[in-house]
């Protein structure tokens, strides 16, 4: 029997709402699989300012440190949008995924068959969308410096700073994943503008030269917004820079349906961090309405990316499209006037399936839909562990 420590970060809004319910399955898949989670939580955003007056305590660090995984839920408050920069939750955030040195964060957006009514898209674009954003995490526009406002307060000024050595290694996992996908990287950048585009272009280039059976293409982010929305299905790995990602996965979120449905994975040398892409919801919260398969579909990534349990990830995912198949709608993803169930139940069918003998054998016969990052790419926190 092989045991993980995994710290759990549930953070604001929706945050400990959906990370409950992704624990949940997570024990699933642990008691079907013979695996041991120890998870513990810890504060994160505006609940560790509340707590501790700190976004990011120093025993949260502690125990990241110390975890074989992180699961976050959400941070942000609408009550801490003016608060200074160090009790801001979002700088919690910021500072956990430098901590953790996580810099390249994988965002799978996949089109379900059942949920493409969901999307104001045509159906006809949806086709066949299995898009791997690959955001690169711990730097530019979000990290550099200087940073700040000056003293009149009339100025402010954030500076966008890229190395070759950081494009690089986010290239690497990018073209990486490609070779387990369709071959194709598409690299997003401002290069007809930014000096930093510039490098990053020629660098993304000089890496592809490593990858000859990989094609790669360059967008201006501009046309790469447009492109995502009219000809989604034409991309494979989109390949790009921590701000231009966070814009472009949020637009992604359109093809599939809603914010609530998708995961996301950020890896680097250590333990990773595994978040839904969505936000803390604060009109929402409380309520147990939220949905939580992106939490649930990030535990997946965690069992996949962070632990290297295929076999335990593959029952999640699979179980994910099971309760969504039998027609399991949460508010976000009913239809008009239909009946939604509310995030605990949700979590509950999931796990169900998980543990189910059905399910199990639906899951064995595996599905090859879910994006795929060579285990090779990423140090695991305990070698002995990996099957
Ligand atoms: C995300 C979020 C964060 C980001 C915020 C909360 C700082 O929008 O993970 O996409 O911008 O990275
Ligand atoms: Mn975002």
């Amino acid at each position: 029997m092989s045991g993980y420590t995994i710290a759990v970060l549930p953070g604001d809004g929706i945050g400990p709402e959906v990370t409950a319910e992704a624990e949940r399955v997570l024990q699933a898949a642990g008691q079907r699989f013979g695996i041991t989670f120890t998870v513990s939580h810890f504060p994160v955003g505006a609940a560790a300012v509340e707590a501790a007056g700190d976004p990011l305590p120093e025993k949260t660090r502690a125990a990241v440190r110390r975890a074989n995984a992180v699961l976050l839920g959400a941070v942000g408050a609408p009550g801490l949008e003016h608060a200074p920069r160090h009790l801001k939750p979002e700088t919690g955030l910021l500072a956990l995924r430098a901590l953790l040195g996580v810099y390249a964060n994988l965002r799978p957006v996949t089109v379900l068959a059942p949920l493409v009514d969901r999307s104001p898209l045509k159906p006809d674009r949806l086709q066949g969308v299995d898009v791997l954003i690959v955001r690169e995490l711990t730097g530019g526009l979000y990290y550099g410096e200087p940073r700040g406002r000056d003293a009149s307060g009339s100025r402010a000024v954030n500076t966008l700073v890229y190395t070759v050595s950081e494009i690089e290694r986010v290239a690497r996992v990018a073209f990486d994943a490609a070779r387990r996908r369709r071959r194709l990287v598409t690299s997003v950048d401002k290069a007809n503008v930014l000096e930093v585009s510039q490098l990053w272009r020629e660098t993304v280039t000089a890496v592809g030269r490593e990858y000859p059976d990989v094609r790669l293409e360059h967008l201006y982010v501009d046309y790469a917004a447009m492109r995502l929305v009219s000809d989604p299905a034409a991309f494979d790995v989109l390949l790009t820079e921590n701000m231009f990602g966070d814009i472009l996965s949020d637009e992604a979120a359109v093809l599939v349906g809603s914010l609530g449905l998708l995961p996301s994975a950020s890896l680097g040398a250590g333990a990773g961090l595994f978040e839904p892409i969505h936000g803390s919801a604060p009109d929402i919260a409380g309520k147990g309405v939220a949905n939580p398969i992106g939490a649930i579909a990030s535990a997946a990534m965690l069992l996949r990316y962070g632990l290297q349990l295929p076999e335990a990830a593959d029952a999640v995912d699979q179980a994910i499209r099971a309760v969504l198949d039998a027609g399991a709608r949460t508010r976000d993803i009913a239809a008009p006037g239909a009946p939604a169930i509310g995030s605990r139940e949700m979590g509950e069918r999931i796990a169900g399936v998980v543990l189910d003998e059905r399910g199990r054998r639906k899951a064995e016969r595996g599905t090859d839909a879910h994006p795929s990052v060579p285990r090779s790419a990423f140090r695991v926190p305990r070698s002995s562990d990996i099957p």
